[in-house]
């Protein structure tokens, strides 16, 4: 299990290097490495060993691992040393699934210092385990400082949503984005039709993916006992590579409603403003 977790990826990996470092604590001197460690291709001088056939579909994108991880290794001969050390990411940036947003890239930090989940249309579901134990683990755990909700303009889930596509089992959960919808209706409706509407119900998703964040019981707790924590929306750009921040701060439990109210109202001015 913690093989995996070398690899260097910042998704959602339960089983970090601070887990690993209490195990170890556990283990009898000498006994530290062994249970971990186990046989497989990912450890060690065997990582390097790559049996993929040149014809496998996939050959490519392993030869391209490889010349990153030489690369990263030339750059910084500490660098996946440091990883396997520690992860202590200061925030969780809860994003959309879409392949053209990569969460590490944007706000150009490495990986070990940002926490990542991302499903369609970056939507916070009460009884969405998923979510829901990586949020926990994140502040119960890494204690991160800061949650980012990042929505981005043009996203596929918020238009489908918007459009009432039918495209079968996701429309289950593109209902949750139909919900928001369906609450600010009258005045999504006096916005044009077409990419200015789906921008505006991008926006407010992430507004109310933040308030969801903010009521789950994780957040009540860590607010309870005093934590250092808050809970911010953005949207990102697809066209330009731009995070806008919607201006959605939310610190403390008291201010959930105002901090939604004024970021919707912003929202819908900006459309005053240009018309
Ligand atoms: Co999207």
């Amino acid at each position: 299990m913690a093989r995996n977790c070398r690899t260097a990826h910042g998704d959602a990996c339960l089983i970090d290097s601070r887990a690993t470092w209490v195990i170890m604590r556990l283990l009898p001197a000498g006994r530290a490495s062994a249970p971990l460690a186990g046989p497989g291709p990912a450890t060690g001088q065997a990582a390097h060993r790559n049996p993929m056939k040149p014809s496998h579909p996939l050959a490519s994108l392993i030869a391209n691992n490889r010349e990153w991880s030489e690369k990263r290794r030339t750059a910084d001969p500490e660098f996946f040393t440091r990883l396997t050390r520690l992860q202590a990411p200061e925030y969780l940036w809860i994003g959309c699934a879409d392949s053209r947003v990569p969460a590490n890239e944007i706000v150009d930090l490495a990986p070990g210092e940002l926490f990542v989940h991302r499903n369609v249309a970056n939507v916070v579901v009460h009884t969405d385990l998923n979510c829901l134990s990586v949020l926990q683990y994140a502040v119960d755990v890494l204690k991160v400082k800061h949650v980012m909700v990042v929505g981005h303009y043009g996203c596929g889930g918020v238009a489908a949503a918007l459009n009432n596509l039918k495209l079968g089992l996701i429309n289950n959960w593109l209902r949750h984005v139909q919900d928001v919808s369906q609450k600010h209706a009258t005045l999504l409706g006096k916005v044009r039709q077409g990419a200015p509407r789906v921008d505006r119900l991008c926006e407010l998703n992430v507004i109310e993916q933040v308030v969801n964040v903010c009521q789950t019981t994780v957040m009540e707790s860590a607010w309870e006992r005093g934590q250092d924590i808050t809970v911010h929306g953005w949207i990102y750009g697809l066209n330009n590579g731009l995070v806008r921040d919607l201006d959605i701060d939310v610190a403390d439990p008291g201010i959930i409603e105002s901090a939604r109210d004024r970021a919707v109202n912003a929202v819908f001015a900006q459309d005053t403003m240009q018309a």
